[in-house]
């Protein structure tokens, strides 16, 4: 996703220094989606009987809760008010009915699409520390869509199958990205527009308060030379 990383690398630096609190809600963000992931490790984990595979799961899980913990410190530390992150209903990514090969698929796509947006928040941030989290993380990431990759060759299926789910998969993340985007570019204009016009008040407020002191000047010196 070449745009998304360009869209990052040059509205995040803006957005940051404009919009009060951008930074805590991003990384907060950042710090539940990473705890969802968790959560969808655990979950697939109890659909799994190998024991190497559930360890490999769990361990996953442990690395996700880890990025989770981190994001929500650098949160925390950037933080200038509370933070308050509506948290959106969560879609479970493992169904029993399309079975663990597409649970696979979909973390391979999301993994990947995770290591792609660290690379370029890791070249967006100009806070050295912040910054090290992104980059350092990427390879955690890599290394769960190597899982992901090795568990659907494991899994010995179609080669075209799983090329198509895969690329279902990434189209359906990219409308939902796209939605997302164009969500957040609404909320940025209407606050840009919303801006403008509290400014344009708050100067014409200024102008008519001086035209009426300078009226009421005027009629203070009219006043004193007719006396
Ligand atoms: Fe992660
Ligand atoms: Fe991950």
């Amino acid at each position: 996703m070449h745009w998304r990383s360009l869209a990052i690398r040059i509205a995040l630096p803006v957005s940051w220094r404009l919009f009060h609190n951008r930074r805590a809600d991003t990384l907060q963000r950042f710090a539940v989606t990473e705890a969802d992931s968790a959560w969808h490790f655990l979950y697939a984990l109890s659909h799994v009987d190998q024991p190497a595979i559930r360890a490999r799961l769990f361990n996953n899980a442990l690395e996700e809760m880890h990025h989770s913990g981190l994001f929500e410190r650098a949160a925390r530390d950037a933080a200038e008010t509370l933070i308050h992150l509506p948290t959106a209903e969560r879609t479970v990514i493992y169904d029993a009915q399309k079975g663990l090969q597409h649970f696979y698929a979909f973390v391979y796509v999301g993994e990947k699409d995770v290591y792609d947006q660290f690379d370029a928040y890791a070249r967006a941030i100009d806070t050295e520390s912040v910054s090290a989290i992104f980059s350092n993380l990427k390879q955690d990431e890599a290394g769960h869509m190597q899982f992901a990759e090795q568990r659907l060759a494991a899994l010995d299926l179609n080669r075209s199958t799983v090329l198509r789910q895969v690329r279902a998969i990434r189209r359906w993340r990219l409308l939902e990205a796209w939605g997302r985007g164009l969500r957040q570019a609404s909320d940025l204009i209407m606050t840009l527009l919303l801006s403008a016009i509290y400014f344009s008040l708050g100067a014409l407020g200024r102008a008519s308060y001086g035209q009426a002191q300078e009226a009421a000047r005027l009629a203070r010196v009219a006043g004193d030379l007719r006396r």
